[in-house]
């Protein structure tokens, strides 16, 4: 009688931490891991070893059932309207758990949501960011110029850090004296973002928090009774004919959010985009032959290296949610890594086409909470690779990229080598 050979035992498909950037083959090689789960278990049952009392949720792969779910303004952001031991719970910061009102977008839901973010679209508008076109392009000038004297340098501490928070800092009319405190402080609070971080990494961020809290306190005082003609003005001082000015507990979330938002994202995007673009010279080839393919270039860039791994929707009462039944409070998490990956909507998705131009990828969100600064974003990842295409054409990496930074639903190298001539 002929043996049957046994099935070799399929590998359990990975859960929770293993699907996070503290997980060092997660970290190396996501997309084996997303891909896998893509076409295995696109609506993968989700478990949280940290948090084992949290309702099991979803983790969704797909591109469809991504932005599915954030056009669904049904689901919760607000942790507070969570029960008690979710996830929403577990992560949010301690600024956002307030009784009263807070101004931080991210984490409000409804008619709150609506009235802040309604009050401060009219004075961050993607008219406003146009404008601010000339002046974005003489900050990046002047960084890469500096970095281009030396034989190699790290783009990410020289050039991608410091860009976002020199052209936010602008906006917002803080001086320039300050920009070097705000790093720091934007610095210590990536340990937000890891809930492993030590007690020394801890208190960095709670002194970051509490600097920040009094540096805009001071700054809402004094716009409040001497307005100028800056962003932080216009935020002070937004109302519309139906909604009063916010308060100043509201407004100094809302800054802190509006100057950290794109510091961490926008320097990752450029990071990963760039290496992405290097490591294909006809690309990069293409870009330089034809400066203007900065525009698709930069939707090319978020959709190949989106900074922000993950979000979260919290679901409002017990429900089926793609035909799993799942209870009030579970997350449903969503992959933009995934998404944006996904052959079903991007052709040839892994590979990197400056020329593929798609601005349907997830990498800012989407429904009522898609990122306000994308316009921002755009212009700044536009200009940078318009200035390194025309003024640098010889710009290379010079080492392997770092990768392992101790922060969870954030991707970006820590070390990126590149010599400009
Ligand atoms: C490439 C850079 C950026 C990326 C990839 C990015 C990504 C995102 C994503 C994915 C969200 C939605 C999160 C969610 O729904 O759970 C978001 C929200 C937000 N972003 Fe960005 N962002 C970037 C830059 C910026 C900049 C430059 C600013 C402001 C200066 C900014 C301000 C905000 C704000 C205020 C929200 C909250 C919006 C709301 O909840 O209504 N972002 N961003």
């Amino acid at each position: 009688m002929q043996r049957l050979k046994p099935e070799p035992e399929a590998t359990p498909l990975p859960n929770g931490f293993e699907l996070t950037e503290l997980n060092p083959d997660f970290l190396r090689d996501p997309h084996t891991m997303l891909d896998r789960l893509r076409s295995e278990a696109p609506h993968h049952i989700h478990a949280h070893a940290l948090f084992p009392d949290a309702p099991t949720g979803l983790y969704l792969t797909r591109h469809e059932d991504v932005r599915a779910v954030f056009a669904d303004a049904t689901y919760q952001r607000d942790p507070r309207a969570t029960p008690t031991g979710s996830l929403a719970r577990s992560f949010a910061p301690a600024s956002v758990m307030t009784e009263g009102p807070h101004g931080n977008l991210l984490y409000l839901d409804g008619a709150q949501h609506r009235r802040v973010r309604g009050l401060v679209s009219r004075a961050f508008t993607p008219k406003a960011i146009a404008a601010k076109r000339g002046e974005i392009e003489a900050i990046a000038a002047r960084l890469l110029a500096e970095a281009a004297k030396k034989p190699d340098f790290d783009f990410i501490s020289q050039y991608a850090a410091p860009f976002p928070i020199y052209v936010i800092g602008d906006m917002l009319g803080l001086p320039r004296t300050d920009m070097p405190q705000f790093r720091q402080w934007s610095e210590d609070l990536i340990f937000v973002f890891n809930p492993l971080r030590t007690p020394e990494q801890d208190q960095r961020q709670l002194a970051a928090f509490a600097g920040l809290e009094a540096y805009f306190a001071s700054a809402i005082d004094q716009r409040r009774r001497a307005p100028t003609q800056d962003l932080l003005s216009a935020i002070v001082h937004a109302e519309s004919e139906t909604e009063a000015k916010m308060s100043d507990i509201e407004l100094s979330t809302l800054l802190l959010l509006i100057l950290l938002a794109g510091n961490l994202t926008t320097a990752d995007v450029l990071g990963n985009g760039l290496h992405a673009l290097l490591e294909a010279p006809e690309e990069w080839a293409a870009l330089k032959a034809e400066p203007d393919l900065a525009v698709p270039g930069t939707e090319e860039m978020l959709r190949h290296g989106p900074p922000v791994a993950i979000a979260a929707r919290y679901v409002p009462e017990d429900r089926e949610v793609l035909g799993c039944p799942v209870r009030h409070g579970a997350a449903v998490v969503l992959s933009l890594l995934a998404a944006n990956r996904d052959p079903e909507a991007f052709d040839d998705p892994h590979a990197f086409c400056i020329r593929r131009g798609r601005r349907d990828h997830v990498s800012f969100g989407g429904g009522v909470h898609a990122c306000l600064g994308a316009p921002l974003a755009r212009l700044e990842i536009e200009v940078t690779l318009r200035t390194l295409a025309t003024d640098y054409p010889g710009t290379r990496l010079t080492a392997p990229a770092v990768r392992d930074r101790p922060t969870i639903g954030f991707v970006g190298f820590r070390e990126l080598r590149l010599s400009l001539t």
